[in-house]
C-alpha cells in the first residue's frame, strides 16, 4: 500500500463522506503534489506524519480540495433540465404572489449546473418571472465557490454542453473567457457547505439537484445526505440525482418519480409530516 494512504484516506472520508478505495492511489501522486509544495512535505509519508502529529485546518482542507473530482458542465445529462422546464411554470404558478421559488444545486462544483437553471428559468418563464427565482449553490470545496461566484469559464466549459444561441444570450466575452451575463448572476448565490453538515438553516427548496456526488460515498453516507434532502424538500418538491445514483435501497423518505430518470419526490407519509 502506498505511504500516506490510510491516514489521508481516513481524512478525506471523515471530512467529506468520499470513500477513496486502493485502486484510486495513484491519485495521491498527482494531485497532491502541489499540497506537498506549499506546506513544505517531502513526501506522502510526510504528510501522513504531519497529519497524525499536527493536523490543522489548512492542510486538512487542502488535502479535501485536492482529492475532490470537480467534474461538470452546462445543462450536464440534458434529462432533468428537460424535466424542469416542464416543471417550472407549475411549480411557480403554487408559489403565492411575493414568494420566491428556491433552487439548490448542492455539490455544485464552479456553478455549471445552477447557472444552467437560471438560464432555463429565464427562457421559460420570461426575465422577469425568472427574477422571482432564488437559487444556491453549494460546495464543500472553497476554491471552486469561489470560481462559481466568479461566472467566467474558459472556451472549453462553455463548449461542453452549451447550445451557441445560449453562450451569445447569456455571456459576455472578456478575454479568454466567458462571463456569466450580471443578470443572470444575480440570479444566483453561492456558498460553502458541507453535505455532511446539518443544512437546515437553508430553510425548505422546490426544487434540489444533488448530481453526481453520491457516486463517492458508501451506502450509510449515501442514506444519511439522502434523508438530509429528503428533510430540505418542499412537499410538492422535485430531487434530481446523477444517473448513476438513486435513493432505491437507501431511504424510503424519497421515491422515484414514475416515469421518468433520476428524478425523485418525497414519499407521501413523508411529504404529509
Ligand atoms: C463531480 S462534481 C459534480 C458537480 C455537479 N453537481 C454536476 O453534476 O455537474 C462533485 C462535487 O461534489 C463536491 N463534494 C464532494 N463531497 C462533498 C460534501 N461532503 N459536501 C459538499 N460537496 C461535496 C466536490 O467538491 C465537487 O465539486
Amino acid at each position: 500500500m502506498q505511504p500516506g494512504f490510510v491516514e489521508v484516506a481516513g481524512l478525506v472520508r471523515r471530512r467529506a463522506g468520499i470513500v477513496l478505495t486502493e485502486d484510486k492511489g495513484y491519485l495521491l501522486e498527482t494531485r497532491l503534489g502541489p499540497v506537498l509544495a506549499r506546506f513544505k512535505l517531502a513526501s506522502l509519508g510526510a504528510l501522513a506524519e504531519r497529519l497524525r502529529s499536527l493536523p490543522g485546518e489548512a492542510l486538512e482542507r487542502a488535502v479535501v480540495e485536492a482529492l475532490t473530482t470537480h467534474e461538470s458542465s452546462f445543462f450536464r445529462d440534458g434529462r432533468p433540465f428537460e424535466h424542469l422546464r416542464g416543471a417550472l411554470p407549475k411549480l411557480l404558478s403554487r408559489k403565492a404572489a411575493g414568494e420566491r421559488l428556491r433552487i439548490w444545486s448542492a455539490a455544485c462544483s464552479t456553478g455549471q449546473e445552477a447557472y444552467s437553471v437560471a438560464m432555463l428559468a429565464t427562457e421559460v418563464l420570461g426575465p422577469a418571472a425568472a427574477q422571482r427565482l432564488e437559487i444556491l449553490g453549494t460546495d464543500i470545496s472553497g476554491e471552486v465557490v469561489a470560481r462559481a461566484r466568479e461566472g467566467a469559464f474558459s472556451q472549453f466549459e462553455v463548449q461542453r454542453g452549451l447550445p451557441i444561441r445560449a453562450l451569445m444570450t447569456s455571456f459576455v466575452q472578456e478575454g479568454a473567457r466567458w462571463r456569466v451575463r450580471p443578470e443572470l448572476r444575480g440570479m444566483v448565490r453561492f456558498e460553502e457547505r458541507n453535505l455532511l453538515a446539518d443544512c437546515g438553516a437553508l430553510g425548505r427548496f422546490e426544487v434540489i439537484f444533488c448530481r453526481n456526488v453520491l457516486i463517492y460515498f458508501d451506502a450509510p453516507t449515501k442514506t444519511r445526505v439522502l434523508e438530509m434532502l429528503a428533510r430540505q424538500l418542499a412537499p410538492d418538491g422535485v430531487l434530481y440525482l446523477g444517473a448513476a445514483e438513486t435513493v432505491i435501497g437507501l431511504t424510503d423518505h424519497l421515491v422515484p418519480v414514475p416515469g421518468e430518470r433520476g428524478v425523485y419526490g418525497l414519499a407521501a407519509r413523508r411529504a404529509a409530516a
